[in-house]
């Protein structure tokens, strides 16, 4: 399914090939610090966006005209493929979910689509975004992790430190597992529709992953991340695993099958390298480094491209770009990650 992009740069450098130079994404580069992504917020709503493939094609493709990126990641949410459970949600500006998952009846009812009838608006988008994007840029699919999405079914809401999600992982472990199967098997379905739609590598974004112990963690989520993790290689494209806010879940990860791990900034990124030579990485700036303006973000990115050698390493933030980031500060990151190799 990904042969035909093989050649792309972020694709031989998940294969820990000898490239030129690092490839750079940033996560959350569709989105409200584009100028031209808030005139179209102006008009739509961000649901009425993410859910007509046409706009979510537009959406995608904004920061690829903007900026000399390497990969677009499809314009969507961690939620998007919930709707085909049966489940309702809306934004504000983070999801919130109409009725909280928290009892057998509730998790019961879900529904078992067809895998066209998960998320297709998603799907489409790929497809039109890879007939527009240009021949080297990659195209990325991602998910939600089982767990994360959990968290917001279960909450019902993003808030801090999940407090009835985790009284729920303690109460209730037989729900939470069948809660955590059915996500990871729908998850599985949506990556397998997104390779064939031609994504050349998915992302799993599991943004909560630390909130539990390693312990609770091992006994309750491993199985099914691994299980989704698997089931996602035998699409046969590249597997992105980024965990935020989990230092110490940082080995667990590594020991799961997937090509790349991406890690957010309070990772050592050059001593994880030392342990893992051979594992592709993905990170790991500072979004807030952004905000100190292009200076600042020039030596910080000169800073991180020093500790770690550029095989396998695929530059990124270590998690979402920030609505307030100025667009002088991405180019003064694009500009240096272009410079460091044009020499070397
Ligand atoms: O990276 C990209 O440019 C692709 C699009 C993308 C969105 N959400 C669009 C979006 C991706 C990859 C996501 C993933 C996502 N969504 C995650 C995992 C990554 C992370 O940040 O940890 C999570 C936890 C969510 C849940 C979510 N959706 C939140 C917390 C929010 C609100 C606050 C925020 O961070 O923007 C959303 C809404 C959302 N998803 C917006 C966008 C562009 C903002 C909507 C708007 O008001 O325009």
């Amino acid at each position: 399914m990904s042969s035909a992009g093989a050649h792309r740069l972020l694709l031989r450098t998940i294969r820990c090939e000898d490239t030129g130079r690092r490839p750079l994404w940033i996560m959350r580069q569709a989105g409200r610090y584009l100028p031209e992504y808030r005139a179209l917020r102006e008009q739509h709503s961000f649901k009425a966006l993410a859910g007509d493939a046409e706009l979510a094609t537009e959406v995608t493709l904004m920061p690829i005209r903007r900026f000399a990126l390497d990969a677009a990641i499809v314009f969507a949410d961690i939620m998007s493929p919930l709707p085909a459970l049966g489940v309702e949600f809306d934004f504000d500006p983070g999801p919130v979910v109409a009725n909280p998952l928290r009892d057998r009846r509730a998790i019961e009812a879900l529904a078992t689509p067809a895998p066209q009838d998960v998320a297709p608006e998603v799907i489409k988008a790929l497809a039109l975004t890879r007939r527009a994007l240009p021949e080297h840029v990659a195209l990325l699919g991602f998910c939600g992790a089982p767990w994360t999405l959990a968290a917001y079914l279960v909450e019902g809401r993003g808030v801090k430190e999940f407090p009835t999600l985790r009284r729920f992982a303690a109460a209730e472990p037989e729900l939470l597992d069948r809660l955590l199967t059915r996500l990871s098997d729908l998850m599985a379905q949506y990556l397998l529709m997104q390779a064939k739609a031609g994504a050349d590598a998915i992302q799993i974004f599991d943004s909560w992953a630390g909130l539990l112990s390693l312990a609770d963690w091992n006994r309750l989520i491993r199985p099914h991340l691994q299980s989704l993790l698997v089931r996602a290689g035998e699409a046969g494209i590249p597997r992105i695993l980024f965990l935020q806010n989990a230092p110490h879940l940082v080995e667990a990860y590594a020991a799961l099958p997937a090509e790349v791990l991406a890690v957010d900034w309070r990772v050592d990124l050059p001593a994880f390298r030392q342990r893992h030579p051979q594992r592709a990485v993905q990170g790991n700036l500072d979004p807030a480094v952004l905000l100190a303006g292009p200076e600042t973000t020039r030596s910080a990115t000169r800073a991180l491209l020093s500790s770690i050698h550029r095989r396998g390493h695929i530059v990124n933030l270590g998690h979402g770009i920030l609505p307030q980031t100025p667009i002088a500060s991405v180019e003064a990151l694009i500009e240096t990650v272009h410079a460091e190799t044009a020499g070397s």
